[in-house]
């Protein structure tokens, strides 16, 4: 009898604090880093945050599409068309014919999704283009020069390891769906985490997420009460595009090729 009030308070005291009309089953209060059975991480911060949190499968392998809907959804209130959509790139990166499903390690495939010039991992040409690496990311914080990061900030923070990329890695490449991952990935942490009319987020919660691959809840960050559509990510990703200037290669590229405009 005591232990049933014991469990009852218990399971209470849990749904109260932890439950939210949009996420039954909350995953944001269970982060546990990835164990000696599951994958090795991969190149997106993000992704590797929603398996550390159990958004996503803990092991990282097997991601279906609704594994990934569902997900977005319910961590980062990602319209569920845009989850689709990015559900059916990230298959492209599995190997297998006809591949129903992602592992975080698939993503780490060059040349597919992943991309030289990234903001906290190194090129694939000097052997991990995977890991958070304190070193490239310590470049790309540099250009974060206040505690709100707005587009300006953001554009010059991308801008620069292309430059550092291009200079020091003789096979520096960015193909047209790189170029566009790049600034969309841009895009996408100004939106996950921070004000999409504004254009700016918290540096803390965005160094955070790098970091930790960890949700930033703890500062104070939780998920945004407004959908994140493709609309939103193609307005952000060409304000980017725009902060980095009519002069480069990258923006005008992007812009002639019609680029993002085709690809989202
Ligand atoms: C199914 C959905 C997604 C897929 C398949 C995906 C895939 C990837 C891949 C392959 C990379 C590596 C690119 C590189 O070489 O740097 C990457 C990087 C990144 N992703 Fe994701 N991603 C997804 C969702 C998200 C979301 C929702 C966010 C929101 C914040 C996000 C934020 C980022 C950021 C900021 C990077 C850049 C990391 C860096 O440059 O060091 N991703 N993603
Ligand atoms: C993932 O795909 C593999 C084949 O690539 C298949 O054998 C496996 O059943 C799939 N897993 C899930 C959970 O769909
Ligand atoms: C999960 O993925 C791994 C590696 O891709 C595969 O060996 C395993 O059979 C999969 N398991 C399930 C349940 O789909
Ligand atoms: C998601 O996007 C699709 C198409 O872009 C739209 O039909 C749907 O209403 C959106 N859902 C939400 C919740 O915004
Ligand atoms: C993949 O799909 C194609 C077209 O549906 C089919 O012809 C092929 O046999 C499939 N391959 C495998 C390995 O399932
Ligand atoms: C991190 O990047 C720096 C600069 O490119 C490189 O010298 C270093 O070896 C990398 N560290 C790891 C662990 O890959
Ligand atoms: C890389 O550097 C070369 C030589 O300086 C330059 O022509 C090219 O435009 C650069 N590429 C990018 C994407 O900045
Ligand atoms: C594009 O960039 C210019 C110059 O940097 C700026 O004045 C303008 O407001 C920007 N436009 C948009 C839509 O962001």
């Amino acid at each position: 009898m005591k232990f049933f009030w014991l469990f009852t308070a218990t399971v209470l005291r849990a749904s109260l604090t932890v439950a939210r009309p949009s996420s039954p089953v909350s995953h944001f209060f269970t982060w546990k880093p990835p164990g000696p059975n599951d994958v090795v991480r991969g190149p997106c911060p993000m992704l590797n945050t929603l398996a550390n949190h159990g958004f996503l499968p803990h092991s990282g392998q097997n991601i279906t599409e609704e594994d990934t809907v569902s997900a977005l959804y319910t961590a980062l209130n990602v319209n569920q068309s845009l989850g689709v959509f990015l559900f059916h790139h990230a298959i492209t990166t599995n190997p297998a014919p006809n591949a129903t499903n992602f592992s975080l390690y698939d993503l780490r495939r060059h040349n597919i999704l992943e991309h030289d010039a990234s903001l906290s991992r190194g090129d694939y040409y000097f052997g991990n283009d995977y890991s958070f690496n304190q070193t490239i990311f310590k470049e790309t914080r540099s250009y974060w020069t206040a505690p709100i990061i707005d587009v300006e900030m953001a554009a010059k923070a991308r801008l620069a390891r292309v430059h550092t990329s291009n200079a020091t890695n003789p096979t520096f490449t960015l193909t047209k769906t790189g170029r566009k991952f790049s600034f969309g990935e841009t895009a996408a942490y100004m939106i996950a985490l921070g004000d999409r009319a504004t254009g700016t987020v918290r540096r803390a919660w965005v160094e955070y997420l790098f970091e930790n691959e960890r949700l930033p809840l703890e500062l104070g960050w939780s998920r945004r009460k407004k959908t994140i559509t493709q609309h939103d990510l193609v307005d952000m990703l060409r304000k980017v595009v725009n902060a980095t200037g009519s002069s480069s290669e990258d923006a005008s590229l992007m812009i002639r090729g019609g680029g993002f405009h085709a690809g989202l």
